[in-house]
């Protein structure tokens, strides 16, 4: 018996080639251009795009599963038209994300990567109690923008470092304001009163572009910006220009718009600007269960099973 074709969007890493090894024949795309025709499964690695388009030359298609919880980049209402089920990866992932999230946090106000290159520089020759001073984190102001499953993360570790937690969501949240000292506070408030802003929301339509202009000139001049959702939620140029013109202290960024940046873009020349290479859940860990996560997604889809994890 021939087994069900799944199409990927790059090569897999080995732990999940080994899940899939015997269950399904995989088909590097776009290399297999010519026979979308009979593909019954799309496993998505990288954030490709998944348009109306290319769901429609998928006409055996029954599965959609995607490595990550966020699924910006998939057509969810053209997959949904056809009857396909979208699987992804929530909640496995909320402690790696929201431990980025603080790992950024704490290298943005304490100057961490700055300091890395400093010591290992030749310019360090003696220490100096006056250089690289940074912003304190304890006893701060942290205000988490999307208090979903990794925004409720980050409060609970900002919890230790005693900071007042302040929190804005589409919906108030009244079941985690009653175990964790969070306080509601509206976009404006919460942009002015917080020392440190952590992005946490999903990229939709009313999200992109939610931080620009308008958004840093309400923010303090001491305020730190940590984004560990989506890139475009950020207006990378109102960003340069806060940074440059020192608007904000500093920004610590795991996503970026575009991703990556292009190699001579100015923000990668600013000392107060932080970036990492999306590694929000990239931990061996978390990687290991999206893997088991996502094929369990994949395999149940080609057998007409309910997904364990489905989102559309
Ligand atoms: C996610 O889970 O959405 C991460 O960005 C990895 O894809």
């Amino acid at each position: 018996m021939s087994l069900p074709r799944v199409v990927v969007d790059g090569p897999l890493a080995p732990n999940i080639l080994r899940l899939l090894e015997g269950q399904v024949e995989i088909h590097l795309w776009p290399a297999l251009d010519a026979g979308l025709e009979h593909v019954q499964g799309l496993y998505t690695y990288g954030h490709p795009r998944v348009d109306a388009e290319l769901i429609a030359r998928l006409p055996e298609l029954r599965v959609i599963s995607n490595f990550g919880v966020g699924v910006d980049h998939i057509d969810l209402a053209a997959a949904t038209r056809r009857g396909i089920p979208v699987g992804n990866t929530p909640d496995i992932l909320n402690g790696a994300t929201a431990d980025m999230a603080m790992a950024l946090l704490l290298a943005a106000g304490r100057r961490l990567v700055e300091g890395d290159r400093y010591a290992r520089g030749p310019t360090f020759v003696h220490y100096d109690p006056g250089y690289m001073l940074g912003r304190e984190i304890h006893h701060s102001t942290l205000g988490i923008v999307g208090l979903g499953r990794i925004g409720t993360e980050v409060a609970r570790r900002a919890v230790g470092f005693d900071m007042t937690i302040l929190y804005h969501n589409r919906h108030r949240r009244p079941e985690i304001e009653a175990v964790l000292p969070v306080r509601y506070a509206s976009l404006a408030e919460l942009l002015a009163e917080a020392d440190y802003i952590v992005l946490t929301v999903p990229l939709t339509p009313e999200t992109r572009g939610l931080i620009g202009r308008a958004e840093f000139a309400q923010m303090k001049p001491t305020a730190t910006l940590i984004n560990v959702a989506r890139g475009p939620v950020v207006d990378t140029e109102a960003l340069t220009e806060a940074l440059l013109r020192r608007r904000i202290y500093a920004a610590a960024v795991d996503v970026t718009d575009p991703e990556p940046l292009p190699r001579d873009h100015p923000l990668l020349r600013l000392e107060n600007f932080t970036v990492t290479p999306h590694l929000g859940s990239a931990t061996e860990q978390t990687r290991q269960r999206m893997a088991e996560l996502s094929v369990a997604n994949l395999m149940a889809g080609l057998r007409g099973e309910p997904l364990p994890c489905r989102v559309a």
